[in-house]
């Protein structure tokens, strides 16, 4: 599977980090006028790492994460994933190779309100060419995977804001990816639900082994990181 997207992409010597981003710029054009959101941000995550993206609103932590998550591509600069370059790939070699090794988590559960959570959960490997079976009977155990039985059949608004993120975090993991991205995936939780949540993260590290990269600016969440990056004025602060 590693090598599956390998063929024909310019490749940096591996530098055994799972992803490397080296000089990152993004400025965004509107009308005449020129923003500079990332000013040169360089960064290494191990594999099984857990790091926190914090800022004030407006620093550019979104901007960021979906630069890193191969969502957006930057103005300027590189990203390897195993030392590849992932936007040297087409865009649809790209969106195959993000559902396949990265997952998604957001503020808002961004769940489809016409499919039921298990239909919701099985989208992504439904995409991915699997099976409709399979695909139900693994969105099924990851819905129990995430405290969620007897849940599958239920439609978003018949799902609590804790549920509702859960059934996001099962989409987000139906194609074993190899890296879980979150962007303030608490902040539309009350303080009980959001304290759970974020425990649900580090179990799922310590359970699959994932890496974790999570944008906050709630600074206990933040604390429970080994590794913090302060994101200001486009670069990462001391
Ligand atoms: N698509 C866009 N076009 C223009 N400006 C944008 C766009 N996306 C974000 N911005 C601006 O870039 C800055 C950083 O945004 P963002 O990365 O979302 O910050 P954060 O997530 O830290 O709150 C903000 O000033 C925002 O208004
Ligand atoms: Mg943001």
């Amino acid at each position: 599977m590693d090598n599956q997207f390998g063929i024909g992409l310019s490749s940096a010597p591996y530098s055994g980090y799972l992803m490397e981003a080296k000089n990152i710029f993004k400025t965004y054009t509107t009308g005449a006028s020129e923003l500079k959101v990332l000013n040169g941000i360089s960064l290494q995550i191990q594999k099984k790492e857990a790091i926190c993206l914090l800022g004030s609103s407006g620093a550019g932590k979104s901007t960021l994460l979906q630069i890193l998550g191969t969502l957006d591509r930057p103005s300027a600069g590189e990203v390897f994933f195993k030392g590849q370059d992932v936007f040297s790939m087409s865009d649809e070699d790209l969106a195959s190779f993000r559902n396949n090794k990265m997952g998604f988590v957001f503020q808002f559960h961004h769940l489809i309100q016409e499919f039921s959570a298990v239909e919701n959960v099985m989208l992504p490997a439904l995409i991915a060419g699997v099976k409709r079976s399979e695909a139900k009977e693994k969105a099924v155990n990851w819905l129990k995977f995430m405290g969620l039985d007897g849940r599958a059949e239920h439609f978003p608004n018949q799902l609590s804001g804790g549920e509702l993120q859960r059934v996001a975090i099962a989409r987000a993991l139906i194609n074993d990816p190899e890296i879980l991205f979150a962007d303030e995936p608490t902040g539309n939780l009350d303080s009980e639900n959001s304290l759970k949540i974020q425990q649900l993260f580090f179990e799922l590290r310590q359970k699959l082994g994932i890496t974790l990269v999570v944008v906050t600016h709630d600074l206990q969440f933040a604390n429970l990181f080994p590794r913090i990056f302060k994101v200001k004025d486009g670069r990462f602060a001391q």
